[in-house]
């Protein structure tokens, strides 16, 4: 990698100028934010300039000097000491070279390596799967690719509420205004309308609450005609969810909802009474912070005054679970900002028990609607996930006819399906997971601009110059000439694939790659543009064509870790 090879020559001429380096020091090469100064830049002699007392620039004038880099790159100084390096050309064409031999495209593998527990997309069991839960889905999904493709051992689990009060509701409406019938037909569509029907009943009338909450404390008791209907909605909600993420391509290793925890509750409340972690208060156990100054006022609850567990104590003796079966070195979980300091809570709590994995919330902000307010359908309930979805494949289904009338009905609705969900998929995962975006049909959808049909349409003409090529024409990686402007552009572009993808787990932030494969898309344009490649002869057409190929490569490994798929032809 050009980056390390800079590295470990400015370390070379750093040591063969006399500055001695701190323990642990690393020559942190970086690529410049704006290419006036050079592909790549350091800022080494500034950090180190005092410790041989001297100025950043008169050091950085020496280590200059001694770099031994003649091959790789021109270095220039600037500002107060900056060191630039400019890439030659020739170093550029091993650059793609080697990113042509290399299977993983120049990503290295992680280190350490970790076995990380993804808890994502979660839903509440026979409550509906609404827009906000997408973005748990898919920021979700799309670490759990990258952190493997990066070697880690990741399981991704599915924490679903298939315990919580909204099953005395649903007990009580599945007793009442069940409707066999439709429930047979469409589970999920017939187990939300029960729970819409007595969640409004209960919002009118005080004897249906008491009803409800009775239903729950019996389901809580182990009664069992409460537990077969229990059990029935949990299963019927399984399925209904395994659809949609059958559709969008999402995989759970387990299912290990809160439910699943239930017998462990107990247990670790005493654990942690004894422990010295937790203290009854006013008849309730509770975890006091006082260690932590900004917890200090806000204890957490794990039991009630009237035994009953929350949502707090289920997830403690989740990452028990998930620390002693599965040796989780971290923990991730992909949930929305207005959580944020139940996690606090449970992570302060499980340091105070001693236990240590790293854990990150990985927040995120809402999805608007046009109006800039909270996306909700007319009626004013939360969109449904399911609906989202359908509506983008049918508006991708609309644009490819015209586009493409060509294709056969059953090609139309494969693409259509993998440009509807990739743009509703990338529409998430270009923003900064905790902005609150505006979900705008027209704009996610559209063939330019920084959408997922704009990458998936690049990838398709890039293939495309392929099939115009005659058969005999085959790709030699041996000696590559990369002279003209757009050229360099286009390799520089695809040997920062290599840059991007280890930093994305910094900070949970796969909009980096989104927006990488945006300019990627734009320079293999201009390239395009300014280069032609069919019309070109011998080294030079090769060149080209590896190029191209690279791209092609590189857009559909970049998208495939934001988990969208890119068709043959649209
Ligand atoms: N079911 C919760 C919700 O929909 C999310 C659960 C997230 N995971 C967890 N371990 N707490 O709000």
């Amino acid at each position: 990698m050009i980056i390390e090879q800079l590295e470990r020559a400015l370390i070379g001429a750093l040591e063969s100028v006399g500055v001695e380096l701190p323990e642990g020091f690393q020559a942190k090469v970086e690529a410049s934010a704006d290419l006036r100064f050079g592909d790549y830049q350091t800022n080494a002699a500034m950090v180190l300039a005092k410790r041989v007392r001297t100025n950043p620039r008169e050091l950085a004038t020496k280590v200059v000097e001694a770099m031994q880099i003649d091959d790789l790159a021109e270095c220039s100084i600037a500002g107060p000491g900056f060191i630039n390096f400019t890439v030659t050309m020739s170093a550029w064409g091993s650059a793609v070279s080697s990113l042509g031999k290399d299977e993983r495209l120049g990503v290295p593998l992680a280190s350490p390596l970790q076995t990380v527990v993804l808890d994502f997309s979660a839903p509440n069991v026979a409550k509906p799967m609404h827009v906000g839960h997408i973005r748990s889905t898919i920021i979700g999904d799309s670490l759990a690719r990258i952190a493997r493709f990066l070697g880690h051992t990741v399981i991704t689990d599915n924490h679903i509420g298939d315990w919580g009060t909204q099953f005395g509701m649903i007990i009580h409406g599945w007793k009442t205004v069940l409707d066999e019938q439709a429930l047979e037909a469409d589970p999920v569509t017939e187990l939300l309308r029960v729970y819409r029907t007595v969640n409004a009943q209960c919002g009118e009338d005080e004897s249906i609450r008491e009803i409800c909450k009775q239903e729950l404390v019996k389901l809580q008791g182990g009664d069992a005609d409460n537990l077969k209907i229990w059990e029935r909605c949990v299963e019927l909600s399984k399925q209904g969810l395994q659809g949609i993420y059958d559709r969008l391509d999402v995989q759970f290793d387990y299912w290990y909802g809160e439910s699943y925890y239930n017998e462990r509750l107990a247990p670790l409340v005493d654990d942690m009474l004894e422990q010295g972690v937790a203290r009854e208060s006013e008849g309730a156990i509770c975890v006091f912070f006082d260690g932590e100054a900004k917890l200090k006022d806000k204890p957490t609850i794990i039991r009630k005054a009237d035994g009953g567990f929350l949502y707090a104590t289920t997830d403690l003796a989740t990452i028990d679970f998930r620390v002693e079966e599965w040796q989780a070195d971290q923990i991730w979980y992909v949930v929305g900002a207005p959580q944020q300091l139940h996690f606090q809570q449970i992570f302060e709590a499980t340091r105070m028990r001693g236990q240590n994995p790293s854990m990150h919330h990985v927040a995120f902000g809402s999805i608007l609607g046009e109006d800039r307010k909270l996306m909700k359908t007319r009626s004013g309930d939360n969109v449904q996930l399911i609906d989202v979805l359908d509506e983008a494949v049918e508006r991708a289904a609309k644009a490819i006819e015209e586009k493409n009338p060509d294709l056969s009905g059953e090609e139309k609705d494969k693409v259509a399906s993998i440009v509807g969900l990739g743009a509703v998929k990338f529409a998430e995962l270009s923003q900064h997971r905790m902005t609150d975006y505006v979900f705008c049909w027209d704009r996610m959808l559209a063939l330019q601009g920084d959408t997922a049909p704009y990458l998936q349409y690049s990838c398709v003409r890039v293939r495309s110059i392929f099939s115009k090529l005659d058969e005999g024409v085959k790709l030699d990686l041996g000696e590559l000439r990369i002279e003209a402007d757009a050229e360099v552009h286009l390799a520089r572009m695809l040997v920062r694939f290599g840059e991007v993808v280890p930093s994305l787990l910094d900070d949970f932030r796969p909009n980096l790659l989104a927006n990488y494969l945006l300019e990627l898309a734009r320079a293999f344009h201009s390239f395009f543009e300014a280069c032609p490649v069919l019309k070109s002869e011998g080294a030079t057409q090769n060149t080209r064509l590896v190029l191209c190929d690279l791209t092609s490569q590189v857009l559909v490994k970049g998208l495939g870790l934001l988990g969208i798929e890119v068709p043959e032809r649209m």
